[in-house]
């Protein structure tokens, strides 16, 4: 099987992306490898420093490493929102494919320490590293930012070389979280491509990119959710940055929640006697699946690239 180097390099050279869709448990992983199974795409199933201690590392990895044996498709295992040293050392030493060291709201220079630290250690065992630069605005259980800061392009550059990070996260307009726009949304192109001028053939990484369907965010409220005004990225702005700029992995948590909520509400709903939680639980992985599939192969453009 191909590496996460080779598909880095591959989705430059033809211009897809890969999906990086967070998991926190046994049946949103499932529905993610399904529909990646479906659409014949490699992707990146990342866990966050929240989900790892959520799932637990002695159940996670093992999942995991089912996971990839038993549907036989380039998945690869990604660290999330690092925030310390520690945690980074933690997944490189359990086997991670791949290590997100998040400094961005650290100095500038204790952002490089950090980020370089992390860099010499995951290299020494070949595991790859994404830093961040910029802030987005959001709220996360462990991120959150009141305002984004877009990333500047010479400090971009200026970064990557001081550092050695394998993929940089830019902040250009996206932001974690259900409420990313009130009016229409944009994403700052110009930013991008200043900085892919600077860092040429550089792998660069999308974060806080749902699309927060509106027939999910339709489903929640019918059916006594609260998420009125939920607004994500416009699909024709993941398909430009996937497309026509350096932009390798988008990620992806908010749509996969809102789909897996969405379902639940809806069968809860119209199932009040069921007490059997598989029974709503078949439905979310079939509907996550059908999510990624269609994602994987109309915006972010990885079906067949296996
Ligand atoms: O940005 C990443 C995810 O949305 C992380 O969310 O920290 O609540 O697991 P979490
Ligand atoms: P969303 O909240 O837009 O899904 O972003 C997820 C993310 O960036 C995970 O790192
Ligand atoms: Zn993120």
């Amino acid at each position: 099987m191909k590496n996460l180097r080779y598909y880095i390099k591959d989705s430059l050279k033809k211009g897809y992306s890969l999906g990086a869709y967070n998991f926190v448990s046994l049946e949103i992983l499932k529905g993610i490898c399904e529909g990646c199974k479906k659409s014949n795409s490699p992707c990146l199933t990342s866990i966050s420093e929240g989900g790892f201690s959520y799932l637990g590392e002695d159940f996670m990895l093992p999942t995991f490493k089912t996971a990839k044996k038993h549907y036989q498709i380039p998945i690869f295992l990604h660290l999330d929102h690092g925030k310390s040293f520690e945690i980074c050392k933690k997944a490189v030493d359990l086997g991670f494919d791949s290590v997100m060291i998040d400094g961005s709201s650290l100095p500038f220079n204790e952002n490089i320490a950090l980020t370089k630290k992390v860099v010499e250690y995951a290299h020494q065992h070949n595991v790859l590293v994404e830093a961040e630069l910029g802030v987005l605005a959001g709220v996360e259980d462990t991120v959150s930012a009141e305002k984004s800061i877009f990333t500047n392009p010479k400090d971009a550059k200026y970064f990557v070389e001081q550092t050695g990070c394998d993929s940089l996260a830019v902040a250009i307009g996206t932001s974690h979280g259900a409420y990313k726009f009130k009016g229409e949304s944009t994403l700052r192109f110009d930013i991008l491509s200043q900085i892919e001028e600077l860092l040429p053939n550089y792998p660069l990484v999308l974060h806080g990119a749902s699309t927060v369907p509106q027939k999910y965010v339709a489903l929640v409220n019918q059916f006594g959710g609260e998420v009125s005004g939920a607004k994500g990225v416009d699909e024709k702005l993941l398909l430009e940055a996937s497309a026509k700029h350096n932009i390798y992995k988008i990620n992806t948590d908010t749509d996969i929640r809102l789909v897996y909520f969405a379902t639940l509400r809806q069968h809860l709903k119209e199932n009040p006697k069921n007490i059997d939680l598989r029974n709503f639980n078949l439905l979310a992985i079939q509907n996550i699946a059908e999510y990624v599939a269609e994602r994987n192969t109309n915006v972010f453009k990885c079906a067949n690239k296996i």
